[in-house]
């Protein structure tokens, strides 16, 4: 087969426009060619950077496009959702792509896909927007009146770590056909037809509004306005090429032959290049571990691996069908054939349906997922113990090799030879008396790979339950699929009983050993997961012997049934309450009104600019940086030679680089002799593009000598006495004395984990140096931009005066991007003085989660004195928390946690103390809530272990130490509990707590394996800093001739809605509507010296700023409008400008006052306090650890608050995000100190399958506070 040495021209359309790439790069994937690809812009004058990267392995949807193709077996036009960053542009000869551009756009017309996300309040940070419309617009492409169900599934690949997602399911459900008015009616349980709206405690119904938006504003969805399929592709495919295509990159070359017999030829020519179909087992490799492959095969164009057969016995399905393919096409089999003959194709189907994300199954292969052998392969256990066969073919001719225990441990006498390829799989009809089964548990229900997952098959003797052939395989436990071979052929012949079973688990303990490690750990919950699989399955089988034959086979106790039932998959409902706005107010004021997001329509079209959208400057260099691989070590030698010989690499930064301070002296910037974990930052490499950036770095040879202690517990940091700061305590009554005199007294512990910000947009920060007087642009995604001015000053020194900070929008921050865009933005600028080019810096999601810490970990020890009516009379908790190597904001977070941990309880004797430990990790530093969710887990433990030893409800123990009247916290600051009651009343009452206290009390009597758990917990949350500097902020208003009003402050658009909120400010406080006003963005040159947008204050002290502005404009104006009081707003400010009246204000506010006194122990540290309730409800699989969240309830006091939607939204996300620490998200670290956890595929925040059935939010109507904006509070 010959092989040019010249590239094909690669034909494929991009929003239906044609593209023709000369000289395709099979390592550029669609991702980077979309937002880079300089020619497909100035062709189109469109910047496609609507397309995200936030993880680059498949995990995360932020890059999800539509690619359209033409199906050779059926002639129709496939459209498939997919990840751009797994796919190789080479990949896409004759396919359409569809980006979120071609969707629609604010510019010409919006979809309404888009349209309804913005305004069912579906973005918050709008950076997994775009990927969200991609995968609803393909669903609608499918199915234009799609199910819930399929929207649920299309949504599973897609993470959001903002808005909890129901915002954005309820605008998909929009287009579902069962969707109704009311989101709980579909279920026969609608609020308002129960009477459950009553409002009982709320006063006036109509004062409470359950609806966020308008659907019937809603433009409808026509499906005939969509893009076409591109004629000339229609051409292409009915005409199909059938030379091979060969695109040679600088060190690939993809070859696509057009025919079967051209592929084996080219496989025996080069057998060790591995096939390549939808890139999801390979592409990952490549990326992460650093596989390598010459020359890639691609069968995408030969249609024989693409056929499907159905013969009497069995179904073979072509090596290239997708898994959504494969899906289909066994359901369709299952529909058709009789339940006895699908015993393995519903097995598969049970694991197809979680298998990943819609995306992933959309572009891997059968063919790729089998021969991949990945060890945790969910279809590989059940196809093996199916007795599937694999028909292979090369140029020798075909055979079948039997997908078996062998094949799977890789076997070469098992396996395919290098010249062969797979061709189809046969997966034959389960016959009667066969059963067959399939099980996993993963850390989420659905895209998440399962810790153990298990293929099971029984064929028993006709009519008897004795055991004819046995087969029972497993993944996750080893390195491949593990066959219980040895245990299934002992049992042949043993009767379906007990004594099998006892006989089966010992046996399979035994063979199916689990060394001290297995892939992802937790070694002895997997040997758990072995028996607990094997008893369902023993289970399932009785219970279709009994229905197969009532006469000769046992009933299964009632009780035991509930081991059977897999937990349903359910489409999330529930509703918001909120108060509704005066019937007095002006319906141009938008103050307490639902008001979308003022980026909404713009993260919906892909048209709002992150960081890296900032398209690329004159001269621009990119920059990867050089991190310790060592927890604790001297730096012997820095060797750069290597790296700065390649190609493109224009220098490389090390700390001597630094004119000025290089950070800290515990928290370098740059490492000097030392570091102090693995992730440090040593230096940088500047480089003309990311990839030879990156490239480089693997090149710098760092030589270390490792340095004791390795300190990387807070146990080991308490055993070396190491820490960051000294202890703060605080103390109140005798605690001695009061556990002398208590009934009872209980000590626990109780441990924290760490949890990763996981914003979906990466830290990044564009440095642009200026001609003159040393001046600096820098664009950053940071939630304090002022730091980062400050630092990069102090690093280059330079005066601040000299550095500009812009964020325009932060894709999420949640407290990660208050400190450390500070070190990125001050290295990048230092390469920017050095190099006097540009310098764009952007994480990879491997380097971000490595490098900069996130939650601390938190090991807590409680002794608790009660007396037995539940009553707590001394309260000693000692907390310890992970700090990782440097300070940070470890104290303050200390400081907080110790403030906040009596939550809402009063009691008496109480001795609160903490310490951040030092160790060799990354360093932590703020998170959201900042301390609360660690210590509140300590208190409320020890308020568990009170009522268990009182045999009280924990409620009732609760009730019984909540504070009650007014008093003073343990810092002796005044408290008045009376909002806090008011909503753990309300909740109580929402949830209807204690009826569904009762039903929980008798399913956990009826059922053994299943256990349900129902719990309502009180919230009273700080407000703010302990500082009254921190608390002041500034505005500055503009008012332009034309009556248009510019906006600025001091805070940052996180997603939080800041923006949104402090126009609103301003609308009403110059009675004008919105349209009038803009932000444009967050400048430290024109609001200087501001404090960071956390703390959930930042806008209430901004939007007095914004007032304060405001009013001063206003009272400016007041005579002109005194004067012609009929004129309008621009008849006013005409007038004012020919007055010589300045239109331009600064807003002030000085800040709410707060101090503590450490040394005394008392303070008045928060401004105020935000309060809440929750009640959850789950059920637990005792059998598995899989657990449903069947219903949650929150009751918040927001006060007046000033947007509802933006309120209850980030009630909502932050909900989630607290559900994903105490559930599914787990930091795994090496032994050394090596982050394991990288990415979405190893460290699981929740997806949209993981939120509540029932998800009800209320928003305490009526309550006022005097301090606050218009009596507004904020959420955290
Ligand atoms: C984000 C993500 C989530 C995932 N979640 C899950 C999960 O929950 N459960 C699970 O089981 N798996 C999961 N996977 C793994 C996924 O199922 C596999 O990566 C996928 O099935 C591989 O198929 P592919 O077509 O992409 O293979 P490719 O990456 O294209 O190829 C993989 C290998 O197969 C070989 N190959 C492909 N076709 C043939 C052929 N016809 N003949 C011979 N060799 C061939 C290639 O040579 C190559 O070595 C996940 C993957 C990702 C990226
Ligand atoms: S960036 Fe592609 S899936 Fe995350
Ligand atoms: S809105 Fe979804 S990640 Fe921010």
């Amino acid at each position: 087969m010959p092989c040019p040495s010249r590239s094909d021209e690669l034909i494929f359309f991009v929003n239906g426009r044609k593209v023709l790439e000369r000289n395709a790069d099979p390592e550029v994937t669609l991702l980077t060619f979309l937002r880079k690809n300089w020619t497909l812009l100035i062709m189109s004058s469109l910047r496609l950077t609507g397309t995200k990267y936030a993880c680059g392995r498949g995990g995360c949807g932020a890059c999800t496009v539509m690619v359209s193709k033409h199906d050779p077996v059926s002639g129709k036009i496939r459209h498939s959702s997919v990840t751009a960053c797994l796919v190789p542009i080479c990949s896409l000869y004759g396919a359409a792509v569809t980006t979120v551009e071609g969707v629609g756009s604010i510019k010409t017309r919006l979809h309404p896909v888009q349209e309804r996300i913005a305004k069912s309040h579906g973005t918050q940070c709008g950076f997994c927007t775009p990927g969200m419309v991609m995968s609803m617009y393909t669903l609608l492409r499918n199915h234009p009146h799609p199910s819930e169900e399929q929207l649920m599934e299309a949504l599973g690949g897609n993470l959001c770590r903002c808005t909890g997602y129901r915002p954005i399911l309820a605008s998909g459900q929009t287009f579902c056909a069962e969707s109704s008015g009311c989101q709980q009616k579909g279920r026969g349980t609608c609020c308002l037809d129960q009477g459950e709206n009553d409002a009982s405690s709320l006063g006036r119904q109509s004062d409470i509004c359950m609806e966020l938006f308008a659907k019937e504003e809603f433009q409808p969805l026509d499906p005939t306005q969509e893009l076409i399929f591109p004629p000339e592709l229609l051409r292409m495919a009915e005409n199909p090429e059938k030379r091979t295509l060969t695109f040679h990159g600088e060190r690939v070359t993809w070859i696509s032959p057009g025919t079967l017999k051209d592929l084996l030829e080219l496989k025996v020519k080069h057998p060790e290049a591995p096939l390549i179909l939808g890139n999801t087992s390979l592409g990952p490799a490549m990326k992460s571990q650093g596989h390598f492959h010459p020359v890639l095969l691609s069968p995408a164009r030969i249609s024989e691996l693409s056929m499907v057969s159905k013969t009497s016995d069995g179904l073979t399905i072509g090596a290239s069908c997708s898994l959504a393919q494969v899906k289909d096409i066994l359901a369709e089999r299952v529909s058709e054939l009789p339940e006895e003959k699908t015993q393995t194709y519903r097995a598969l189907l049970r694991h197809l349906k979680s298998l990943a994300g819609q995306q992933i199954r959309n572009m891997a292969s059968l063919g790729g997922h089998i021969v991949s052998r990945h060890c945790s392969s969910d279809l590989n256990p059940v196809l093996a113990v199916g007795n599937t066969t694999l028909n292979v073919i090369s140029e020798e001719g075909t055979r079948k090799i039997p997908l078996n225990r062998d094949f799977l441990a890789g076997l070469a006498s098992a396996d395919l030879k290098p010249e062969e390829i797979l061709e189809s799989v046969y997966i034959p009809h389960s016959q009667k008396w066969e059963f067959v089964s399939a099980f996993r548990q993963a850390q989420c229900q659905q895209n998440a790979l399962a810790h153990v997952n298990a293929g099971m098959r029984v064929l028993l003797k006709e009519g008897t339950d004795a055991i004819e052939d046995l087969s029972i395989a497993y993944g996750g436990v080893g390195d491949a699929t593990v066959s219980a071979h040895k245990s299934c052929q002992q049992l042949l012949g043993w009767r379906w009983n007990e004594l099998m079973l006892d006989e089966a688990c010992r046996l399979l303990l035994d063979e199916v050993s689990l060394p001290g490690w297995a892939p992802g750990g937790s070694v002895e919950f997997k040997r758990t997961l072995l028996v607990s699989f094997l008893f369902k399955f023993y289970l399932e089988v009785l219970q279709e012997l009994k229905r197969l034959d009532s006469h000769h086979f046992p009933e299964i106790s009632d009780r035991f049934l509930s081991a059977l039932e897999d937990f349903p998959a359910t489409v999330p409902q529930g509703v918001q309450r909120y108060q509704n706005v005066d019937s007095h107010q002006p319906l141009q004021d938008p103050v307490g009104r639902p008001i979308m997001h003022l980026s909404g329509l713009k993260h919906a079209t892909g048209e709002a600019i992150f960081c890296d959208d900032i398209p690329t400057v004159d001269k621009e260099l990119s920059m990867a940086l050089v991190t310790s691989t060592r927890a604790h070590a001297k730096i012997i030698s820095v060797d750069l030679s290597k790296a700065l010989e390649l190609p493109g690499v224009v220098d490389v930064i090390t700390a001597e680089d630094i004119p000025g301070t290089n950070g800290a002296e515990d928290d370098k910037l740059l490492a000097v002799d030392e570091v102090l974990c693995v992730g440090q930052i040593i230096c940088a490499v500047v480089a003309e593009t990311d990839v030879q950036a990156k490239h480089a770095i693997e090149k710098i040879k760092i030589t270390y000598e490792d340095l004791e202690p390795v300190i990387l517990t807070i146990k080991d940091a308490i055993k070396h006495n190491s820490f960051l700061c000294p202890e703060k305590k605080l103390e109140q009554g005798n605690i001695e004395e009061a556990f002398e005199k208590v009934d009872q007294i209980v000590e626990g512990e109780v441990h924290v984990g760490g949890q990763e910000h996981f914003y979906m947009e990466t830290q990044r920060v564009l440095v642009i140096p200026k001609t003159e007087d040393k001046e600096l642009d820098i664009y950053v995604s940071a939630q304090d931009p002022a730091h980062v001015q400050k630092t990069v000053s102090s690093t280059l020194n330079i005066p601040i005066n000299r550095i500009t900070c812009h964020v325009k929008r932060v894709g999420g921050g949640f407290g990660g991007k208050v400190g450390r865009p500070a070190v990125f933005g001050a290295i990048a600028a230092v390469g920017a003085i050095k190099t006097g080019y540009p310098i764009r810096l952007v994480l990879d999601r491997e380097d971000d989660m490595l490098i900069t810490g996130g939650r601390h970990p938190l090991f807590g020890k409680y002794k608790v004195g009660f007396m037995n009516s539940g009553r707590i009379r001394a309260l000693d908790i000692e907390c310890f928390i992970n700090g990782g190597c440097a300070l940070d904001d470890s104290e303050q977070v200390t400081e907080f946690l110790i403030l906040k941990l009596e939550n809402a309880y009063k009691i008496r004797n109480l001795r609160f103390r903490g310490r951040a430990c030092m160790t060799n990790l990354p360093s932590n530093t703020a998170f959201r809530g900042f301390g609360f969710p660690q210590g509140t887990l300590v208190t409320e433990s020890c308020i568990t272990a009170v009522a268990a030893k009182c045999r009280l409800l924990p409620e009732k123990v609760r009730e019984k130490n909540m504070y009650k009247t007014v008093d003073k916290t343990i810092y002796k600051q005044a408290f008045n509990p009376e909002t806090l009651i008011r909503c753990w009343n309300e909740c109580l009452d929402k949830s209807s707590f204690h009826s569904r206290r009762r039903q929980v009390e008798e399913f956990n009597k009826k059922n053994y394996w299943k256990k349900k758990g129902l719990a309502v917990v009180p919230m009273k949350f700080s407000v703010g800093f302990a500082a009254t500097s921190f608390h002041q902020a500034a505005a500055l208003v503009h008012i332009y001739t034309d009556g248009s009003v510019l906006v600025t402050h001091g805070g940052n658009e996180l997603g939080q809605g800041i923006h949104t909120k402090m126009l609103q400010v301003a609308s009403r406080e110059l009675k004008i509507p919105m349209s009038y006003m803009h932000i444009c963005e967050t400048s430290t040159a024109t609001v200087p010296n501001t404090i960071a947008t956390a703390a959930s204050i930042g806008s209430d002290v901004n939007g007095r700023a914004v007032q304060n502005a405001c009013q001063i404009l206003l009272k400016r104006l007041e005579p002109i409008i005194k004067k012609n009081p009929e004129g309008t707003w621009e008849d006013w400010i005409e007038a004012a400008f020919e007055r010589r009246i300045s239109l331009s204000a600064t807003g002030y506010f000085r800040g709410y006052k707060a101090f503590m006194d450490w040394e005394k122990g008392e303070g008045d540290p928060f401004p105020y306090y935000v309060y809440g309730a929750a009640c959850s409800e789950v059920e637990i699989d005792c059998l598995t650890g899989a657990h449903r969240k069947i219903r949650t309830d929150i009751v918040m006091d927001a006060c007046c608050s000033l947007n509802p939607a933006i309120d209850i939204g980030q009630i909502e996300g932050s909900f989630i995000q607290g559900m994903g620490l105490y559930t599914t998200e787990e930091l795994k670290y090496s032994p050394e100190g090596v982050l394991y956890s990288r990415g979405p595929d190893e460290y699981k925040i929740p997806t949209i399958t993981d939120v509540p059935e029932e998800f009800n939010v209320s928003l305490l109507p009526s309550s006022q506070t005097p301090l606050t904006i218009y009596s507004s509070k904020v959420s955290p």
